[in-house]
């Protein structure tokens, strides 16, 4: 590639930073509980290579399939109070399969504005039609069903449970509520709630609220230390998606040890209740950073957002120096202004990480 002239871009070059280059206070990873070097994941997926070898050899409806698939689709649909589970090779991948399965032209899609780029390309794919709502506004959505629902066929109300950027809670019971008033479907993915959240680490849906939520969607890729999407559903609409969804039909299954380790990962999130510890600690660093703090610290879980604008990318280089991984999540992942540091406070910080996090965050403020 070298000598290749690069293109002229208003938006700034992405760069890939190896793990192995990475100071050691990292707040940028989604392992949120340790379980992505927890000893049993590790082992789980190397006795299943030992046993199952490492590729599937191809898609789930060819050669691909095993019967750890299944297993891990039980434990994940008992786990979020669903009939069914489906695993995908990925969140990304999910997403685009479900949304472009169930929904289609004719069809009205509403989405929170910030949902993630996955659920975004899914909505585009299906050729439905895409309504947006402002962030978390109810009273919003609301005017919107009731001036273009009628106008369509089928209809969604696609959003987070988390937000991956904000790091806020969803009202899960107010979108029920206009689900049922609006006769739409409801579709959540809790991506980022999963492990953390809920006495089981089931996220934000709980038992009373899963039943009336259709699809409920998440990653394995996050607070479960590994990878893969899933669809919590009920059989009739997994079935649908083994006949339709294009990017679970079209490509190569998981490698059988990644749903191994999932099952092990799964196991420690259901007894361990590691989440109540995470969301403590990041109370603890969100008041810590609140006094004092130029921008605005949002969230109300382990994601805290620091807004601070235009010299986002300065600060995070900063303390990088300093030895701490804070990423800059720059536009256009967040809109003009809302630049941030994007802090994940999981199960292994330490109290004097966490300080010395705040104490860093705070000196460079003082001095710039
Ligand atoms: C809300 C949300 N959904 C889906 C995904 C995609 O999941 P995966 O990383 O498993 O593809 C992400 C990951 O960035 C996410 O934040």
């Amino acid at each position: 590639m070298q000598g290749l002239p690069i293109p002229p871009s208003s938006t700034p070059r992405r760069v890939l930073l190896p793990f192995e280059d990475r100071p050691a206070l990292s707040f940028a990873t989604n392992d949120y509980l340790g379980l992505a070097r927890d000893p049993r994941v590790i082992a789980a997926a190397q006795d299943a290579t030992a046993k199952l070898g490492w590729g599937s050899t191809g898609s789930r409806l060819l050669s691909g399939d095993r019967q750890v698939f299944h297993d891990l689709e039980g434990a994940l649909a008992q786990w979020k109070y669903k009939d069914m589970a489906l695993l995908f090779g990925s969140g990304y991948a999910l997403n685009l399969g479900v949304l472009s399965t169930f929904w289609g032209q004719g069809d009205v899609i509403f989405a929170d504005r910030l949902c993630h780029a996955s659920m975004v390309d899914g909505i585009r794919l299906s050729g439905a039609k895409l309504i947006r709502f402002a962030h978390q506004d109810l009273g919003h959505l609301r005017g919107l069903l009731a001036k273009h629902r009628k106008g369509y066929r089928k209809a969604v109300i696609v959003t987070e449970s988390v937000f991956s950027m904000d790091g806020d809670c969803t009202d899960v019971g107010g979108l029920v509520a206009l689900k049922q008033e609006f006769e739409t479907d409801l579709m959540v993915d809790e991506a980022h709630a999963l492990g953390v959240f809920g006495p089981h680490g089931e996220g934000l849906i709980g038992a009373d609220l899963a039943p009336k939520v259709d699809y409920i969607v998440g990653t394995l890729g996050k607070a479960l230390g590994g990878m893969g999407g899933f669809v919590a559903c009920s059989a009739e609409a997994r079935e649908t998606l083994i006949q339709g969804a294009r990017s679970l039909i079209y490509s190569t299954a998981l490698p059988p040890a990644i749903a191994a380790a999932g099952l092990a990962a799964l196991a420690i999130v259901k007894t361990e209740q590691r989440g109540a510890t995470v969301l403590a600690k990041a109370q603890y660093l969100r008041d810590r950073l609140t006094v004092g703090c130029p921008g605005a610290v949002l969230g109300e879980s382990h994601i805290i957002p620091v807004v601070l604008g235009a010299q986002v990318g300065e600060v995070s280089a900063r303390l990088r120096e300093a030895g701490i991984d804070c990423p800059a999540i720059r536009h256009p992942t967040v809109p003009k202004g809302q630049e941030r540091l994007r802090l994940s406070v999981t199960w292994y910080h330490s109290q004097a990480d966490l300080d010395r996090l705040a104490l860093e965050i705070h000196t460079d403020f003082e001095l710039h």
